[in-house]
């Protein structure tokens, strides 16, 4: 495939921005000069613009998918033993579940190969959660994932630069120029990384609500479809769970603060939301590798081993694999911690009647727990702790958000952003359940 001359990446910016249709050699020009650093990066988000309002078709987007995955290596994992299974989600607001799933699933006996990103937009990412704790690597090699995948049957690493390269810069890139929230962006986002781990299945958690990049449920059921499809194709099992993300994920937004509700919930503790999530997610895991009859039994499995602190011990001796320092774990106070904390209060009485979820995410963001540009480094202390739920009655006074911020001048545009992103009425709403639909 040849590099596209300069004339020619304008050419395929101007034909996607009237409504054309690529040609496969476009496409894999494009994606390739990309991921070689061949293509500036205003022509590559120019592109990703008109994508973005003009979409791409089926077979564009197979192209695009596949393009994404051939720019670096597919892993061949088959001298780990039995059926491996991922979750993949489309990004949420406090969603720490993979720190939770991936010991879970591995302590119930399935394999699992997890290559986790960073934040994305107003969402957060499992590297920069997991980066939290005092020396844990993610940057690991492939090789190294493979020792760890054997012994802990699983590991947590971020992506390297042989998997899917074309997508880790198409990403950084997507996160600062408005250009995520695009079913077919996202779907070969997340498709060509999976696709490059050398699963043999994948659970989706496709979100929906005011916190996920597909707010209305018509758009998360069709990239959960697209995803679907472009697995199913591949040759892979695949389910997706469309989720309720009206509401922040458990209690804690922020990374450090994530990690400490996590470890809460490994130990059988933590918000009810997120061990139910995680079991659901868990549960189709390992009724898909054979190693459950059906879900309610998969469950049952699950939630007992929560109870046990057995899971605990498994993330807390991959913590210590990973170089990271496991007495964080047990005693969180030795994670980062901000410096100062501030009260968003309830300026009425009533009943907290919804969330603008992405704003609580936005509000994270702004205290540092995530990136405004792509060199931004993420502050692993600051965050958010949500003290209220949908439903809760509240009075005048009381708590509705801790800040945990390092910059005043960053928590006083939060603050606002918070008091703003909760809408507290007369009348609790219909409760929305946390599963909504599967698929696949
Ligand atoms: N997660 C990904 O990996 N990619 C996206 O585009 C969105 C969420």
């Amino acid at each position: 495939v040849s590099t596209p001359t300069f004339t020619s990446a304008a050419e395929t910016i101007r034909k996607k921005r009237d409504g054309e249709r690529l040609s496969d050699a476009e496409i894999r020009a494009f994606i390739s000069a990309y991921s070689d650093d061949a293509l500036p990066d205003y022509q590559a988000a120019a592109l990703l613009m008109a994508v973005y309002f003009r979409g791409l078709d089926a077979a564009e987007l197979a192209t695009w998918t596949d393009a994404m995955l051939r720019s670096g290596t597919v892993l061949d994992l088959a001298d780990i033993p039995g059926f491996k299974v991922d979750k993949h989600s489309t990004g949420g607001v406090g969603d720490k579940v993979s720190l939770i799933l991936a010991p879970l699933v591995a302590e119930a006996g399935v394999a699992v190969p997890m290559i986790s990103g960073r934040g994305l937009g107003h969402t957060g990412g499992t590297l920069d959660k997991l980066e939290s704790i005092p020396g844990f690597r993610t940057d690991l090699s492939l090789s190294r994932f493979r020792d760890l995948l054997l012994e802990h049957r699983f590991a947590l690493i971020g992506q390297t630069a042989e998997i899917a390269p074309a997508d880790k810069r198409l990403y950084a890139l997507r996160d600062v120029t408005g250009t995520v929230e695009s079913i077919p962006l996202i779907a070969s986002s997340i498709m060509s990384k999976k696709l490059a781990e050398g699963i043999d299945g994948l659970v989706l958690d496709v979100k929906t609500g005011s916190g996920a990049f597909m707010s209305r449920i018509e758009d998360a059921r069709a990239l959960a479809e697209t995803m679907v499809g472009i697995g199913r194709a591949a040759g892979k099992q695949v389910v997706a769970l469309i989720t309720d993300m009206g509401e922040p994920l458990g209690r804690m937004v922020g990374n450090a603060l994530e990690v400490a509700e996590s470890c809460d919930t490994l130990r059988g503790d933590g918000p009810d939301d997120l061990r139910t999530l995680t079991v659901a997610l868990g549960a189709e895991m390992l009724v898909m590798a054979g190693a459950a009859a059906d879900v309610a039994e998969a469950e049952a499995r699950l939630g007992a081993i929560l109870n046990s602190g057995a899971a605990f011990a498994r993330f807390e001796r991959l913590v210590e694999a990973q170089g990271g320092d496991p007495r964080a774990l047990g005693d969180t106070s030795l994670l980062p911690q901000a410096p100062a904390i501030e009260t968003v209060r309830a300026t009425r009485d009533g009943v907290v009647e919804d969330f603008d979820c992405a704003e609580v995410g936005r509000a994270a963001v702004v205290l540092g727990a995530g990136r405004a540009t792509k060199e931004d480094v993420v502050d692993p202390a600051v965050g958010i702790e949500v003290c209220v739920r949908r439903g809760d009655a509240v009075q005048v006074g009381d708590a509705l958000f801790h800040v945990h911020y390092r910059e005043r001048a960053r928590a006083d545009v939060a603050a606002a952003r918070l008091a703003a992103a909760v809408e507290i009425g007369d009348e609790a709403r219909r409760a929305t359940p946390l599963v909504l639909e599967r698929i696949g």
